[in-house]
């Protein structure tokens, strides 16, 4: 049966999660963090496919690849929020729904944080929820993509 696909793009860095500033981004890994989205595409019968780079380059291949075949991108997208034109262009490019994640709340760091390249782009922002964001931006972007209500299953 074929199913719908929803890509979750990770940024530079984000591959240290669990050891990387635990004080600021938790102590799950990535892994957890993919698993608890997989679950939330896997209950609305959407599959999930992930991607982590710690090159902008890699992440605009990805979001290439994804155009015509993947129907939403979740995408968190580390430190290249704040300055990654090129992978600005590529989702501009992208034409489905696309939801910008944060584990921390950047509006509330440093002022180098506070611009968002992806914002202008995306249908939903998750910010600042930690670990529980992953699951719900899933949901958000699904909801964007199919005009359900959250209760759908
Ligand atoms: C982050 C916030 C960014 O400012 C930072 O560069 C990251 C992670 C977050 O998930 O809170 O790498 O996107």
């Amino acid at each position: 049966m074929p199913r719908h696909v929803l890509l979750l793009l990770s940024g530079p860095n984000l591959n240290l999660l669990g050891t990387r500033q635990p004080e600021i981004y938790g102590t799950d890994t990535l892994q957890d963090h993919v698993d608890a989205a997989r679950r939330a595409a896997i209950e609305r019968d959407w599959d999930l496919e992930h991607r982590q780079s710690n090159h902008e380059g890699d992440l605009v291949d990805a979001v290439h690849a994804a155009i015509g075949r993947v129907e939403a991108i979740v995408i968190n997208p580390g430190a290249l929020t704040h300055y990654g034109w090129s992978l600005h262009d590529a989702l501009a490019a992208f034409g489905g729904p696309i939801v910008e994640l944060h584990l921390s709340e950047p509006r509330k760091r440093e002022r180098w944080r506070h611009l968002s390249v992806v914002e202008p782009l995306a249908s939903a922002r998750v910010a600042g929820e930690g670990g529980a964001g992953y699951p719900r931006a899933v949901a958000l972007a699904i909801e964007a993509a199919t005009g359900a209500g959250s209760a759908a299953g």
